[in-house]
């Protein structure tokens, strides 16, 4: 049998430090190349410095290793690309048409792009937002992410490319710091909450978003990428659901675990961001094609949170 070698591009982010991790379990530790701007000193297994900009990097490295699926992970997220809207589109559009352009050119048969809750605007319904609907994005990660889900469809449609997507919603983990997102509120107040401080919150008490746990956000991808080609439906990217909550909903869980955690509230710009996205989604596409189904709640991922985050700080404390 022919062993697939995976390429992770943002191997060092929120989701691809744990996907990669995962991603060496499932395909074995040898067979996988981790790769992004700089060497992150924690991690182990095979590495190589990556600037996606340049195709001829990519291109290079797919060669050397004969890599077979890449995992194109690396972008600016919705708050942070607000800051400087130009660069963000041209990083985010030229390190995806890049991974695109390689792989259509080498022996890459499956890439996996990620796409995001951001897609949605204001003329999508806020409630059970569904898969097929019209998308006019308010950030330029959202119109970035919007443009790479046709690009997607592109290539499969004229160069068979089997590209496949998740439209995330917000990611929680306890592994990892998100960094730049709208919704990484939701990770930070765990934080907070183990290292018994007040958290000031970004977003209003009742900003309800969907979202989604790390281990289900995990397996949402690889089970995505093992799913059978006549499976994958939708060439654009799947609506990915799991949970929905507001800050208040969030603080209250804690507050079982911690009942003086105290959050108070100074929404910023990213309040404008999260008011045109989705409230809860529509994911019967994934549920159907492919058979998703989440397993984490609040509840549950709280718990594991509160106490991965715990083991975490006293570790550090012991050190
Ligand atoms: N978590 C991301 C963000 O907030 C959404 O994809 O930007």
């Amino acid at each position: 049998m022919n062993e697939d070698i995976i390429l992770v591009i943002g191997s060092n982010g929120q989701l691809g430090s744990v996907l990669t991790r995962e991603l060496q379990k499932v395909h074995g530790y040898d067979n996988v190349i981790a790769s992004d701007l700089y060497v992150d000193p924690c991690f182990s297994g095979i590495f190589e410095i990556l600037d996606a900009t340049h195709i001829a990097d990519i291109q290079s490295i797919v060669k050397q290793y004969s890599v077979t699926q890449i995992y194109h992970l690396a972008a600016i997220l919705s708050a942070k690309g607000e800051e400087k809207p130009l660069s963000t589109w041209n990083l985010n559009i030229k390190m995806m048409l890049n991974v695109f352009e390689v792989a259509r050119l080498s022996i890459v048969n499956k890439v996996f792009f990620p796409s995001s809750i951001a897609v949605f605007g204001d003329k999508a319904p806020l409630e059970h937002t569904p898969q097929s609907v019209y998308l006019n994005p308010a950030t330029v990660y959202g119109i970035s992410k919007a443009a790479g889900e046709n690009w997607a469809q592109y290539y499969h449609a004229n160069y068979g490319l089997d590209i496949r997507s998740i439209r995330y919603p917000g990611v929680i983990g306890h592994q990892s710091m998100p960094g730049g997102g709208t919704t990484d509120y939701a990770v930070d107040i765990y934080h907070s909450a183990v290292k018994q401080q007040t958290y000031t919150c970004f977003l209003s008490a009742e900003t309800r978003l969907p979202m989604i746990f790390m281990n289900d956000a995990i397996r949402a991808t690889i089970e995505l990428m093992q799913a059978p080609k006549e499976n994958i439906k939708t060439r654009t990217a799947y609506n990915l659901g799991a949970m929905s909550f507001d800050p208040s909903e969030i603080t209250a869980e804690i507050k079982h675990f911690y009942p003086d955690f105290q959050v108070d509230y100074q929404p910023d710009s990213r309040q404008l961001i999260a008011n045109k996205w989705p409230k809860s989604i529509d994911d019967s596409e994934a549920r159907n094609d492919w058979g998703w189904k989440p397993e984490y709640n609040l509840r549950m991922m709280t718990t594991e949170m509160l106490e991965k985050l715990k083991e975490k700080y006293n570790n550090i404390k012991l050190k």
